[in-house]
């Protein structure tokens, strides 16, 4: 396989009463080796659902119905949406590993750093001795610049700071050195100094580690911090996808534009200056034309009856836009 990580088609669907509702529409992504790539657009959008489904955890009722995730694993290609519950858990965490949105909750209160460093280790070296576990756990923790790590390590959740869980979240994540980080809004919760520094700290890991990354987020700041590729989601579809260079200095779609006005700028000025009028249509509730229009100032009549496709506006750079298809206003 030529790249890391190759999604295609993907649909995701759920149940609302005896209604299936579209959650996500024939999503296409490829995720380079060493890359990494990031995944925005505001709430709702579908970015979560997207990384839950690589990593086969998705909760009832949503489900896949259609597509293909092909993951190219130490021991060959990989089909993970046909792998099983047992196949799964060993991808998860070994190969690739997820730091979920949510950092104050994703440690268990009740356990110590250390025995949840120990867990995630474990599970994937069965036969790995305490000491070697505790010099791994401890080597992980200088790595995420957490201070005094011996005693970080008899810590409960209650008695660190959220920059502190944060990092030690990164740093179970990378335990087994995975070679794809899935990084689910890894800053928001943070202030703007910290998350900074978790940003750059997560750039010199994938650099010692060759570890590529997906970097889920609402900010396009945090995307020109740390990526370099990006797909803009919008209502559960791509609206554009470029490198990033590419997509900063020629940035096509409307809805984009909005979101770049909008930018936080990292480590300085944390004020929104700007938001998109309107709000995103939810799930099922997509017009049949496009899914912008009714927030689109450059909306056309054509715009609400046709959905337009995701077409090339240059050479890799993709965007779903009728101002950008090479066409003319019918
Ligand atoms: N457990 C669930 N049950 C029903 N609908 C869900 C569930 N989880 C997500 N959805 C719906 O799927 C759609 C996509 O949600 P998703 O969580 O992927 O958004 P997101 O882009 O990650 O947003 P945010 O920035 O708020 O995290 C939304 O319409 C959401 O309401
Ligand atoms: S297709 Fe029309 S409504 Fe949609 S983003 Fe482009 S101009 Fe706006
Ligand atoms: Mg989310």
């Amino acid at each position: 396989m030529e790249n890391l990580l190759e999604i295609k088609n993907l649909k995701i669907t759920t149940l609302r009463g005896k209604n299936t509702v579209r959650l996500l529409d024939k999503v296409d992504l490829n995720v380079k080796k060493k890359c990494s790539f990031g995944v925005v657009g505001e709430s709702g959008c579908g970015k979560s659902i997207t990384a839950n489904a690589i990593l086969g955890l998705l909760p009832y009722p949503l489900r896949v119905s259609e597509g293909s995730i092909r993951y190219d694993s130490k021991d060959g290609e990989r089909e993970l949406l046909r792998l099983n519950k047992k196949e799964m858990r060993q991808v998860r965490g070994q190969e690739i590993s997820m730091i979920f949105q949510e950092p104050m909750t994703s440690l268990d209160p009740i356990f110590t750093v250390e025995m949840q460093m120990f867990e995630a280790l474990s599970f994937h070296h069965p036969h790995m001795g305490k000491a070697e576990m505790r010099e791994r756990a401890l080597e992980m923790l200088r790595r995420v610049n957490i201070p005094r790590p011996e005693q970080t390590l008899s810590s409960y959740a209650h008695q660190l700071s959220g920059g502190q869980l944060q990092r030690i979240m990164i740093a179970i994540a990378l335990i087994n050195d995975p070679r794809l980080l899935l990084a689910d809004e890894p800053t928001t919760a943070l202030d703007v100094t910290i998350q900074a520094q978790i940003l750059k700290l997560m750039n010199d890991l994938k650099e010692q580690n060759d570890t590529s990354i997906i970097m889920i987020t609402h900010d396009l700041g945090v995307i020109a911090e740390t990526c370099e590729e990006v797909a803009v989601f919008y209502a559960g579809q791509i609206v554009e996808q470029a490198s990033v260079v590419e997509l900063f200095s020629h940035t096509a779609h409307p809805y984009t534009l909005g979101l770049l006005r909008a930018v936080t700028s990292l480590g300085g000025e944390s004020r929104k200056l700007y938001t998109i009028p309107g709000i995103v249509p939810p799930g099922g509730q997509w017009s049949q034309g496009c899914r912008f229009a009714d927030r689109c100032e450059k909306c056309m009549d054509r715009c609400r009856r046709e959905m337009p496709g995701l077409t090339e506006a240059a050479p890799g750079h993709l965007c779903r836009c009728f101002l950008h298809s090479g066409e003319v206003e019918a």
